[in-house]
C-alpha cells in the first residue's frame, strides 16, 4: 500500500503546534547581540550626515553601522553616480556588490524610501530598537522618479531570460485583428503588492573565525550562501546556511536581501553573533514586491469565437537598482490556440525597493487580464465563457509546438463547472439576485509552469532500523517534511514513522530554490532515488549475507516493505533491515542520489492547469462584495498528500480572493513610501471573509515530468481566481471593473 498520495498529517505538526520548531529568529547563541535596521525616510538622495554619538551612548548600545564605518566588503568601493542633475541613471553595475539589488552601507546614495542606511547593534533588542529609532539621518534629497505615468514615457526592455522573452509574435497579427469579427482592446492595471509572511525576514550571523554561520529565514539555502560567499570574498564552504523552518516565504524569502549580508557585517563590527529581524512596516521596501502593472489586452475572434488575434502588452514597474519584470505575458503566451500573437514586457522605472517573485508571478497579474479579457470576449459574443475557452482550447503549446505532458484542463472545466451548477447560470447582468443582493457566477482558467531543476539526496538507514533522509530543500508551511518522508517511505519500504527527513541546511545534499512551484518535482526524485538505492544496497548485502534468510534469492525476488526484506515468493522468509544492518557492523548505511531532469523538456510542454468558479454576493447599496463560494478543479499531476496538496490550492485561492478585493501597497508618492505598512491596514483576507471553498484535484499522473508523476501545486491556486471575481462582479452588477482591487468604492462608482 501506497503512502505516496494519503493525505497524512504532517509529521512536523506537533513540533509547530507545541511551539518545538525552531525558526531562525529563535535558534539560542551565546552572547547574542541584537541588530535593528534603520531605513531612509527620503526615496533619492545622499545621506549627509548621521550623528551616532548621542546613540553610542545610550544603554547596551555595542555599535552603530552606518556608510561611513561599515566593514569595507570584498568589492569595488561606493557606487559614485556620475550623472548630476534631474536625469537619472542606473547605478554603475561593476561597482555593485554581485547583487546589484542589495544596499550594504558602502556609500551614501539612496535609491528608494525604506533603503537601509544604518543598523544599530545593541546588547537586548530593547536596547537596539530605542537607539534606532532615535538615530539622526540627515539628508540631502534629490528629485526622484515616483510618477509611474512619468516613467512609462521611458519604457525598457527587460534583459530577455530563459522563457522570458521581451517580444514575442507569430502569425499576422495586424491581418488577424483587421479580419476579426469580433474585437476588444482594453487595460488593466494591477497594483503593488508586499509579502506578508507571518513570520518576517530574519537573520542570525554567527562568525567562527573566517568562517560563517547564518540562520536565516529563506527559500534558498544554497543562494544565501552563494550570496554572502561572494560579498565577503570568501569561499562557499566557509558560509553555512542552516534554515528548517519557515513561517512563509512566497517569492519574497527566494532571494537574498540587505538584511542578511547587513546582520554578517554587524557581527564582524560587533565581534559577536548578531540577530536581525525585520518588524512589519520594513517589510515594505528593502524586501521586494509585487510590482504594480498595466496591461493591454487585445483580442479578436471569429463570429463562433473562435481567436484569431491576441496582443498582450505588460508594462511593470521595476527599480533603479536593479530590474524586475513580472512575466504577465507567459500564461497569455500559451494559453489559447489564436492563429496569431504578440506579446511584450516593458519596466517603468522608479525610486522604489527593487519588486520580486510573489507567488505565481506573472501568472498571478496576467491571468487577472487575460481571463477578464476573455470573459469581456464572451459577452461581447453573446457566449458561455465556459465554451469560448473550449472552442480555443490548445491541444498542444501553441508557443513551442510541443505536446503537453499532460493537460486535464477539459475535465476541470466540466468537473469545477458541474459541482458548481453552472448550467443554472443566467449570463444576463444583474439578473441573479437574493432579495436585494446582487449575486454574480464568474469563471477563469488556471495555470502555472510545472518547473523542475537537479536536486541531490542521501537515504541512511541507522542501527536503530530507523532512516534518515537528507536534502537541502525547504519546507515554507507546504509539507515538504511530510511529502519528503511518505517517497522516501514507499521507496524505501519502511514505515513514515520510521523515517526522519532533514532540510534546510547547505551541509546537506544540494536542492535548488524552493520557488516556482518546483520541490516536490525536483527534490522528490531525488529522495525517491537515494531511498530506492538504499533499499537495494541492503537487499543486495542480505543475498551476500550467508546468514540472512535471504541469502541466495536473486534481487529481483526480494521486495522491502514495512522495514523488513521479504522473499516475494515465500514472505515468510524475512528480516528486518535493523538485523541485517546488526550482522554487518552496526555501522549506517546510506545511499546518494543525484536527480536532473532530462531532455523531456524539449519534447514536451509542461504546465499545470485547473479551472475556477466564483460566487459574489454584492450590497448594491454600499458595494461590499462577499465571496460565499468558489469551486476550483485542477490537474497537477500526481498527488503526493491530499492534505498538504489541498492546503496549498486552498491558501492560493484565499490569496486570489486578498488579490481581487482588498490586496494594494498604498504608497504616498510624494515620498514613495508604503502607508499602509502594516496588517491592520495592509488587508488580506481573514476567516470571516472565507466562504466555502470546493476543491478538486482531477486524476491526473504526468509520466513525463519525473518518475512520481507529480507537477507542483503551490502556485497555481492563486491564478485565475481574481478574474473569476471580476468576471463575477461584472455578472452581477454589469460593471466591469479593470483595476485591482475591487473594493467598494469602484462597484458603486
Ligand atoms: Mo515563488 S513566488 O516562486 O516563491
Amino acid at each position: 500500500m501506497s503512502v505516496v498520495g494519503q493525505g497524512i498529517d504532517r509529521v512536523d505538526g506537533r513540533l509547530k503546534v507545541t511551539g518545538a520548531a525552531t525558526y531562525s529568529a529563535e535558534h539560542k547563541l551565546q552572547g547574542l547581540a541584537h541588530a535593528v535596521m534603520v531605513l531612509s525616510t527620503i526615496p533619492k538622495g545622499r545621506v549627509e550626515a548621521i550623528d551616532i554619538t548621542a546613540a553610542n551612548a545610550m544603554p547596551g548600545v555595542l555599535a552603530v553601522m552606518t556608510h561611513a564605518n561599515a566593514p569595507r566588503l570584498a568589492l569595488p568601493q561606493g557606487s559614485e553616480k556620475k550623472k548630476e542633475g534631474g536625469e537619472q541613471s542606473k547605478p554603475d553595475q561593476k561597482k555593485q556588490p554581485p547583487n546589484p539589488k542589495l544596499s550594504l552601507l558602502q556609500d551614501d546614495v539612496v535609491w528608494y524610501n525604506a533603503q537601509p542606511v544604518a543598523v544599530v547593534i545593541a546588547d537586548t533588542f530593547e536596547h537596539a530598537r530605542d537607539a534606532a529609532q532615535r538615530l539622526q539621518v540627515r539628508y540631502r534629497r534629490e528629485r526622484a522618479q515616483l510618477d509611474f505615468a512619468q516613467a512609462k514615457k521611458s519604457l525598457r526592455r527587460p534583459e530577455p531570460q530563459p522563457e522570458r522573452p521581451s517580444d514575442t509574435g507569430r502569425g499576422n497579427l495586424a491581418r488577424s485583428m483587421e479580419r476579426a469579427a469580433s474585437r476588444i482592446d482594453v487595460t488593466y492595471t494591477t497594483p503593488m503588492e508586499n509579502h506578508n509572511p507571518i513570520e518576517p525576514h530574519a537573520t542570525i550571523a554567527h562568525w567562527q573565525g573566517d568562517n560563517l554561520i547564518l540562520y536565516d529565514s529563506t527559500q534558498n539555502v544554497t543562494g544565501v550562501q552563494r550570496t554572502a560567499a561572494s560579498t565577503f570574498g570568501i569561499a562557499p564552504q566557509q558560509v553555512r546556511v542552516i534554515c528548517p523552518f519557515v513561517g512563509g516565504g512566497f517569492g519574497c524569502k527566494g532571494s537574498v536581501w540587505s538584511h542578511v549580508v547587513l546582520a554578517a557585517m554587524a557581527a564582524k563590527l560587533a565581534g559577536r553573533p548578531v540577530k536581525l529581524v525585520l518588524d512589519r512596516p520594513q517589510m515594505y521596501g528593502p524586501v521586494g514586491a509585487r510590482p504594480l502593472t498595466e496591461q493591454r489586452l487585445a483580442l479578436g475572434a471569429s463570429r463562433a469565437g473562435k481567436l484569431a488575434a491576441v496582443r498582450h502588452d505588460t508594462i511593470s514597474s521595476t527599480a533603479f537598482l536593479d530590474d524586475f519584470a513580472e512575466p504577465c505575458t507567459a500564461m497569455t503566451r500559451k494559453m489559447y490556440a489564436s492563429d496569431s500573437l504578440q506579446t511584450s514586457q516593458r519596466l517603468a522605472t522608479l525610486n522604489v525597493g527593487v519588486p520580486t517573485y510573489m507567488r505565481a508571478p506573472g501568472e498571478s497579474s496576467g491571468s487577472f487580464a487575460l481571463e477578464s479579457a476573455m470573459d469581456e470576449l464572451a459577452y461581447k459574443l453573446n457566449m458561455d465563457p465556459v465554451q469560448l475557452r473550449l472552442a480555443n482550447y490548445a491541444d498542444k503549446d501553441p508557443e513551442k509546438d510541443l505536446p503537453w505532458s499532460s493537460k486535464s484542463l477539459r475535465e476541470c472545466y466540466r468537473i469545477a463547472a458541474e459541482r458548481f451548477g453552472w448550467d443554472k447560470r443566467n449570463p444576463q447582468p444583474r439578473s441573479m439576485k437574493s432579495g436585494r443582493t446582487l449575486v454574480g457566477w464568474g469563471m477563469a482558467t488556471a495555470t502555472y509552469p510545472a518547473n523542475r531543476k537537479d536536486a541531490r539526496a542521501t537515504a541512511t538507514l541507522l542501527p536503530d532500523g530507523s532512516a534518515v533522509v537528507r536534502s537541502g530543500s525547504h519546507d515554507l508551511g507546504t509539507g515538504t517534511y511530510t511529502v519528503m518522508s511518505q517517497i522516501a517511505a514507499d521507496a524505501l519500504g519502511m514505515p513514515v514513522a520510521n523515517i526522519r527527513f532533514q532540510l534546510g541546511d547547505t551541509a546537506l545534499p544540494e536542492a535548488p530554490v524552493s520557488g516556482g512551484s518546483q520541490t516536490v518535482a525536483s527534490v522528490g526524485p531525488a529522495v525517491h532515488q537515494a531511498a530506492r538505492a538504499l533499499r537495494d544496497k541492503l537487499i543486495g548485502m542480505a543475498l551476500a549475507d550467508g546468514a540472512s534468510p535471504l541469502h541466495g534469492l536473486r534481487a529481483d525476488e526480494v521486495d522491502a516493505a514495512d522495514g523488513w526484506l521479504v522473499a516475494r515468493s515465500a514472505p515468510a522468509r524475512r528480516e528486518r533491515m535493523q538485523a541485517l544492518l546488526a550482522r554487518a557492523g552496526g555501522q549506517p548505511v546510506s545511499a546518494d542520489a543525484h536527480a536532473e531532469p532530462g531532455e523531456e523538456k524539449k519534447r514536451y510542454a509542461m504546465h499545470a492547469f485547473g479551472a475556477v468558479f466564483v460566487e459574489v454576493h454584492i450590497d448594491p447599496d454600499v458595494g461590499t462584495i462577499r465571496i460565499p463560494r468558489i469551486v476550483g478543479a485542477y490537474g497537477v499531476g500526481r498527488v503526493m498528500n491530499r492534505k498538504t496538496a489541498h492546503s496549498q490550492l486552498m491558501g492560493g485561492i484565499v490569496w486570489g480572493m486578498g488579490m481581487g478585493l482588498m490586496e494594494k501597497t498604498e504608497m504616498d508618492w510624494r515620498f514613495g513610501r508604503a502607508v499602509n505598512a502594516n496588517l491592520a491596514d495592509y488587508h488580506v483576507p481573514v476567516n470571516a471573509d472565507i466562504g466555502a471553498i470546493d476543491i478538486v484535484m482531477v486524476d491526473e499522473e504526468d509520466k513525463q515530468i519525473n518518475e512520481l508523476g507529480a507537477k507542483g501545486v503551490g502556485e497555481i491556486g492563486i491564478t485565475g481566481v481574481a478574474a473569476a471575481i471580476a468576471n463575477a462582479v461584472y455578472h452581477a452588477t454589469g460593471k466591469r471593473i479593470r483595476d485591482l482591487p475591487i473594493t467598494p468604492d469602484k462597484v458603486l462608482v
